[in-house]
């Protein structure tokens, strides 16, 4: 069955076991292995190389397209194997020893870790791992749930090994779009000019005598691990939607809005969730991520398209929209992320970019990794790409975090991942901040009345107050400015 698979022949005797395949990869080596947000990751070579390295140490460096599922991330550091890890992970295991400072963590914009690579500012890439649901007559890869980095890791590797994975459907061909920007200071624009365009081939192409293996595989994506919408999520959707209900009233939207970006996690899958209550219609997705929102507003018929680097869905979601494909495939395209997440076609499209923060300041800084300014999450991603290129800038959280020991929102954020420049306008389940236009002073008053929660407004109201007192432009009381989260370290609360 997997013969019929790799349409070039001459490739079958490069069939291999996991552990031949992964022999390939020596110590110190640079590897690009397919995968993002736990979709179409090569799923036996890794795990295989785990293995390897609980009897015979070893490391690498391990570049990705984002985070990884089949709990690759956690069995790799567990097994000690990786020095270095970018641009984007999710995994509890390797985020604990990230903080430990065991693997040295690289957090990119994800636009950027391959036009970084194609210059020779890192790299090279020793070694690609690639996922594929077939290989063409002429050896081009045919991707799978991701594309990621794939292509231009594939592209760029001195080896490459393939994991033909059997229970990602053969029909997956023909929805994946791969376009490679041409060289730099030259390049041409970047022909996407709607969500839908369609600018490059359905497979990666490559040159096929640097296939060294090709591992076939049965393991299936994990799923997604976001918890349905709730009471604060829902609430958090209606402020958006009657904000994008004011903008069209005042003529700058039409009941089809611009194209939408909906950051990973539960927040942006819920608010995304909440737009099939809306009057809006016809929508178009340009984004990075399609979650399980997108599939319910498919189903609800309010979206026409998406454009996607990755499909992440929850268990149901998964096995439903993989079995029944053809009925989505003709209004769905992977691209690379390089250009779903390229900052010139997302500022051509006008972009509705809506990510989320783990913390705000009243100013409208964004915090989106770190937590209490040292302890790194899960990463930037593609929100940094999105918040500063979009046409609006969305940020949304609830406002308050464990059991409301913590405010989301607080006077300076312990870490800036997106500047007062890029937050058009921040949501809580308790209000929205327009911040359009505003002076800082103007947007402290804003955010403190409609985004903090009641139980901090107080707090937050004296420290605006007492700041507002000194001079400055974006004035702050600098000694108190982290007394929030300091108070937090000492007594297990934010509140007084
Ligand atoms: N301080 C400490 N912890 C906080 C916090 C804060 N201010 N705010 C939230 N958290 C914790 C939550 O308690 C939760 O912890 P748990 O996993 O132990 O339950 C965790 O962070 C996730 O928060 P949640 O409220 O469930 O939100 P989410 O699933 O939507 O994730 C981010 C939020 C910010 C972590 C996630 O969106 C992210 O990693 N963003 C950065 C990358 C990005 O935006 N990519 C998209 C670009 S397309």
């Amino acid at each position: 069955m997997y013969r019929d698979r790799i349409r070039m022949k001459s490739l079958w005797n490069k069939i291999v076991d996991a552990e031949v395949a992964a022999s390939l990869i020596k110590d110190g080596m640079i590897v690009g292995m397919s995968g993002f947000t736990r979709a179409g990751e090569a799923k036996v070579v890794p795990l295989a190389l785990a293995e390897r390295a609980r009897r015979e140490p070893f490391k690498i460096t391990l570049m990705t397209g984002a985070s990884l599922g089949s709990d690759i991330d956690r069995m790799l550091t567990e097994a000690k194997a990786l020095s270095r890890r970018l641009p984007f992970q999710g995994d509890p295991t390797l985020r604990a020893a990230i903080n430990r400072g065991e693997v040295m963590f690289i957090d990119q914009h994800l636009s950027e870790t391959v036009e970084m690579l194609r210059s020779r500012q890192m790299g090279p890439v020793d070694v690609a791992v690639i996922e594929v649901c077939g290989i063409t007559e002429d050896g081009g890869l045919i991707p799978t749930t991701s594309i990621g980095n794939s292509a231009t890791f594939a592209i760029l590797a001195e080896q490459l090994i393939i994991e033909l994975n059997l229970t990602q459907p053969p029909a997956l061909e023909g929805m994946h779009d791969v376009y490679i920007p041409t060289r730099r200071p030259y390049r041409t624009p970047i022909p996407v000019m709607s969500p839908d365009a369609r600018v490059g081939v359905p497979y990666i192409p490559i040159d096929p005598s640097r296939i060294k293996a090709i591992v076939v595989t049965q393991k299936a994506d994990s799923c997604s691990t976001i918890q349905p919408p709730d009471g604060e999520t829902r609430a958090i959707a209606g402020h958006l939607t009657e904000l994008l209900k004011y903008e069209v009233s005042k003529g700058r939207l039409t009941n089809t809005l611009s194209p939408l970006q909906a950051g990973i996690g539960t927040i942006a899958n819920s608010v995304m969730h909440g737009l099939i209550d809306s009057p809006f219609h016809s929508l178009k997705m340009y984004s990075e991520v399609l979650q399980d929102s997108t599939f319910d507003l498919f189903d609800a018929g309010k979206l026409d398209f998406a454009s996607g680097s990755a499909m992440t869905l929850s268990t149901s979601r998964h096995e439903h929209v993989l079995q029944d494909i053809n009925r989505y495939k003709s209004r769905l395209l992977l691209r690379p992320q390089e250009i779903s997440n390229h900052p010139e076609v997302i500022r051509r499209l006008g972009v509705i970019g809506i990510n989320t923060a783990l913390e705000a300041d009243i100013y409208g800084n964004v915090n989106s990794t770190h937590v209490q300014g040292t302890h790194m999450m899960n990463g930037i991603g593609g929100s940094g790409d999105f918040a500063r290129n979009a046409y609006m800038s969305v940020f949304v959280t609830k406002s308050l975090a464990k059991d409301g020991k913590i405010s989301s929102i607080v006077p300076m954020v312990s870490h800036v991942d997106h500047n007062e420049h890029d937050v058009d306008i921040l949501v809580t389940e308790c209000g929205l901040a327009d911040l359009r236009g505003l002076a800082p002073r103007e947007r402290a008053v804003l955010i403190s009345q409609n985004c903090v929660h009641p139980s901090y407004r107080e707090l937050m109201q004296d420290y605006i107050r007492e700041a507002g007192k000194r001079s400055g432009h974006t004035p702050h009381v600098l000694e108190e400015a982290f007394s929030w989260h300091t108070r937090f370290t000492a007594t297990g609360s934010m509140k007084d």
